[in-house]
């Protein structure tokens, strides 16, 4: 087999053999076939796709490139979620401990901040000592003590795909639905869970920005997914705002510790308990979504949700005082004010901006070695669809660096939209994709209904 004739086979537009995929990767991880081939190779599947069958033995190889997790000797069900990425996105700090309380296994290994949007490990290493590089002993030992770990990729599980995404990070070829879906459901699939539930968002903050994209990657994911037997879902989920009112590392952490205790946004609360409850729907803890969601909500008002994050942060090392005690995190040094320029409602608030400008203010890195300020961010006080008036508040910008923040202002202010008239609460999703089919989200009746867009 030669590599050169294979990348030719793919650019022009044939199907590889599970065999001539098998080479090219695990040629490349062995380090025999060169990044430039294997990038050559991406960019033709960027354009030519891959077929159901490739995209699944893509999927099988990656996964088996390293270590798989293995939990027979749990007593329960295991599970998780997983977002395609998106500017506020602390859902995971919620609804891990929370699905943990609700009795099922939730080994959650995630991943670090992505361009505009931050990553879940940075935002638990905001709370002071924190550890998400835990020793798989360590894994199975906490997982099988409280149900629930969160963690960072290790070197040996998917090594596949953690040399394949910094090639697709540097030759513009993330945006491609079979080698999303490969990376996505190699790196679950590798933590030897029963059952996934997916959140593919759709918004000028996500990795796809139309709706019809989204359901498209929704739809590959599923049929990928339950191919391997994976009980699965896929909610597809509106990413044109921020989700929640902060963005930025510690900020996110503690609405998420808010969130625990019942004193979340609306949007951010809702959103959690519904792909929450979808779990809980997978793994036969709820007959129904709104079962499900009144077993989570309960969890919350008891405590056990957050007594749960709290043995988590116990467990990992992490400050449980200061977790206990929010208010007690040092702030920001600087935080700039953005005062609503006129009377009207909120029309827009940018996502893909305001992750950007998070960013630029220290809460990302521009590099995998530059450190993080866990400070900086953004704190929305107003939303789309909220009526404001001149002089008051919209947004405050942190950051422990006063050039930063003086040289992101008018990016902040440009990142939102008026209107004279009101504007309608935007949807907070659109629907959900599983192996039996495609549903839209019916926002008065609040559940999922037999979708019609094939007739509109
Ligand atoms: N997230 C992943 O893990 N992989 C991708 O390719 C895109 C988003």
């Amino acid at each position: 087999m030669n590599q050169v004739n294979l990348i030719s086979k793919k650019r022009d537009g044939n199907e590889l053999s599970e065999q001539e995929l098998e080479f090219l990767i695990s040629g490349y991880v062995a380090g025999d076939i060169p990044d430039y081939q294997i990038s050559a190779f991406l960019m033709a599947v960027y354009f030519q796709g891959m077929s159901a069958g490739e995209t699944a033995t893509l999927t099988r190889l990656m996964r088996d490139s390293g270590i798989v997790l293995e939990h027979s000797a749990l007593a329960g069900f295991a599970a998780d979620k997983h977002s395609t990425g998106g500017v506020g996105d602390k859902v995971s700090l919620i609804l891990a401990p929370l699905v943990a309380a609700a009795g099922l296994y939730v080994p959650m290994i995630s991943g670090r901040a992505l361009i505009h949007t931050g990553g879940t490990l940075d935002k638990l290493e905001a709370i002071p000592g924190f550890r998400t590089n835990l020793s798989m002993a360590e894994l199975h030992e906490q997982l099988k003590k409280i149900g629930v770990v969160l963690v960072g990729q290790t070197d040996n599980l998917t090594p596949a795909d953690k040399k394949i995404y910094a090639l697709r990070d540097a030759t513009a070829t993330v945006n491609s639905i079979p080698l999303i879906t490969a990376s996505i459901l190699s790196k679950k699939m590798a933590e030897g869970i029963d059952a996934l539930v997916l959140d593919v968002k759709a918004g000028s903050g996500a990795i796809f920005r139309t709706k019809e994209e989204a359901w498209e990657l929704g739809r590959k994911l599923v049929a990928t997914a339950d191919r391997f037997n994976l009980r699965v879902a896929a909610l597809i989920t509106a990413m044109e705002q921020p989700l929640g009112n902060t963005v930025g590392n510690w900020l996110e952490t503690r609405e998420a510790i808010d969130t625990l205790q019942g004193k979340g946004p609306a949007d951010l609360t809702r959103l959690t308990l519904i792909l929450s409850a979808q779990m809980l729907l997978l793994g036969n803890k709820a007959g129904s979504l709104e079962e499900g969601i009144a077993l989570l909500q309960d969890k919350i008002t008891s405590g056990a949700a957050f007594e749960k994050f709290l043995q988590i942060v116990q467990m990992q090392d992490g400050d449980v005082s200061l977790v206990k005690n929010p208010q007690d995190y040092p702030a920001a040094k600087f935080c700039y004010e953005y005062i609503a320029p006129r009377d009207g409602y909120v029309s827009a608030v940018d996502a893909r901006e305001i992750g950007n400008i998070s960013m630029a203010l220290g809460a990302g890195r521009a590099s995998m070695e530059d450190g993080i300020d866990y400070t900086a961010g953004i704190v929305l006080r107003k939303k789309v669809g909220d009526k404001v008036q001149t002089g008051e508040v919209l947004a405050c910008a942190h950051s422990e660096d006063r050039q930063k923040l003086t040289a992101n202002e008018e990016r902040l202010n440009q990142a939102f939209s008026f209107s004279a008239d009101p504007v309608p609460q935007p949807p907070l999703l659109y629907g959900l994709i599983d192996p039996d089919g495609e549903k839209d989200w019916d926002p008065d009746r609040e559940e999922f209904v037999i979708s019609q867009r094939g007739e509109e």
